[in-house]
């Protein structure tokens, strides 16, 4: 590649994947824009990456979550920022407040989501499958997992479309952004002082109760990991939504063999996150100096960790760029790996699996609607905008 690949250039961010293919080929650890960050490409080096947090500091992602506009952001001080044993201690409590038991209690929730998409839909309408099914779901998830008001739900897309955007945020965006933390951060905390006066069965009352040797979390703490679960845990599985749906319109056979074979519908899930991850990069920084296929990186080094090349890498996957149902290995990267590996993957699948249900278990079939796809704006999530389709019998 003779000049600097920007991550953010419109072109890339609409199909980044022959970008990442000529960088995995001839400049695998290699400057990109914005700011000269490092970038890793194939698969081996990003889980080298991300699993060696002595080496690689998450708190590299700061980069993206605090540049110099932004005065305030909780999100830094959250465990996706923390290294070992901080991070250890940090992630032991919350995922113990996280248990897995909060999907059979959230599921039925979900299932009523799909059957309002279902009702609303007339032969041969055209709908924003973003809106109408894509958001609520993880919102509902959200919701339910945070024990926020439902009626407050209209304003997640906006948050949590606020944080990713930080890294990429021009400057008419930055007021807008700044308020959107404050406003966030205020509602959180009359929710946490709600349930320190009347503890539920709900996420934040048992992140009240939770003590790391007998001391209770702080706060700030708290605030700052209900922060990233907003972020973390909603854009992300409506991108993957998002991709499904322009995966069956892409794929019309695909959409048939997953429709008449419903057995299908983990295998197809694993396909998507694999073949368009929406955690699309990971960042870190160099704590101590380090080479990496004879390229040397000292101390500081901002490192971009491309999930979404390492997923399409030749090596590891036959014919990467081709959607394949039946491909043996389909385990990619799309949830990190190692320390920070995603405390939600278990629920996304979850939700991943209701949303597809819905369409694949319908009479008709969709189609694109034959507008232009629109990507969102940002160095770490990659994501549809909307997604317009039509609904046919
Ligand atoms: C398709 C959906 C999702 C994708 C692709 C995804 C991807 C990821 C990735 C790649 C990481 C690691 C980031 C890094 O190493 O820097 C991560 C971490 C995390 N994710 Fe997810 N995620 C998804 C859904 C969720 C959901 C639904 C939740 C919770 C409601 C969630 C909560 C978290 C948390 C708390 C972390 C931080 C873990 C730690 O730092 O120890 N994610 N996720």
């Amino acid at each position: 590649m003779s000049h600097r690949l920007n991550l953010l250039a419109p072109e890339v961010r609409a199909n980044p994947y022959p970008y990442y293919a000529e960088l995995r080929r001839s400049a695998p650890v290699c400057q990109v824009d914005p700011g000269g960050i490092w970038a890793v490409s194939r698969y081996d080096d990003v889980a080298l990456v991300l699993k060696n947090a002595e080496l690689f500091s998450a708190k590299g992602g700061r980069i993206a979550l605090l540049p110099p506009w932004l005065d305030r952001n909780p999100m830094v001080d959250s465990i996706l920022l923390m290294d070992p044993p901080e991070h250890t201690k940090a992630r032991a409590i919350v995922s113990r407040a996280f248990s897995t038991r909060v999907i059979p209690r959230i599921e039925p929730l979900l299932r009523a989501a799909g059957r309002g998409f279902v009702e609303r839909l007339t032969p041969g309408c055209e709908l924003d499958f973003c809106a109408e099914l894509a958001v609520p779901i993880p919102a509902t998830a959200i919701a339910d997992l945070l024990g926020l008001d439902p009626a407050l739900r209209a304003h997640f897309k906006r948050w949590t479309a606020a944080f990713v955007a930080i890294a990429a945020a021009t400057p008419e965006m930055r007021e807008g952004i700044r308020t959107t933390i404050v406003e966030l951060e205020q509602y959180l905390r009359e929710v946490i002082a709600a349930r320190r006066a009347a503890p539920r069965d709900d996420l934040v009352s048992e992140l009240l109760a939770a003590r790391i040797d007998g001391v209770a979390l702080t706060e700030p703490e708290i605030v700052s990991f209900l922060f990233l679960l907003l972020a973390a845990g909603f854009e992300t599985t409506t991108h993957l939504l998002n991709a499904a749906m322009k995966i069956f319109t892409d794929h019309p056979e695909v959409y048939a063999r997953v429709r008449a074979d419903p057995a299908l519908v983990p295998a197809f899930i694993e396909e998507v996150l694999r073949f368009e991850p929406s955690a699309h990069i990971a960042i870190r920084h160099v704590k101590a100096d380090v080479e990496i296929r004879g390229v040397k990186l000292p101390a500081g080094t901002l490192v971009a960790a491309l999930i979404s090349s390492a997923n399409r890498d030749e090596q590891v996957f036959p014919d990467p760029d081709r959607f394949d149902l039946d491909r043996e290995r389909q385990v990619g990267l799309s949830f990190g790996y190692g320390a920070h590996f995603c405390l939600g993957a278990a629920l996304a699948r979850a939700e991943a699996k209701i949303g597809i249900e819905v369409l694949t278990s319908l009479p008709g079939r969709f189609e694109w609607a034959g507008r232009a796809p629109e990507w969102n704006i940002s160095l770490t999530l990659r994501g549809l905008k909307e997604c317009w389709v039509r609904y046919v019998l």
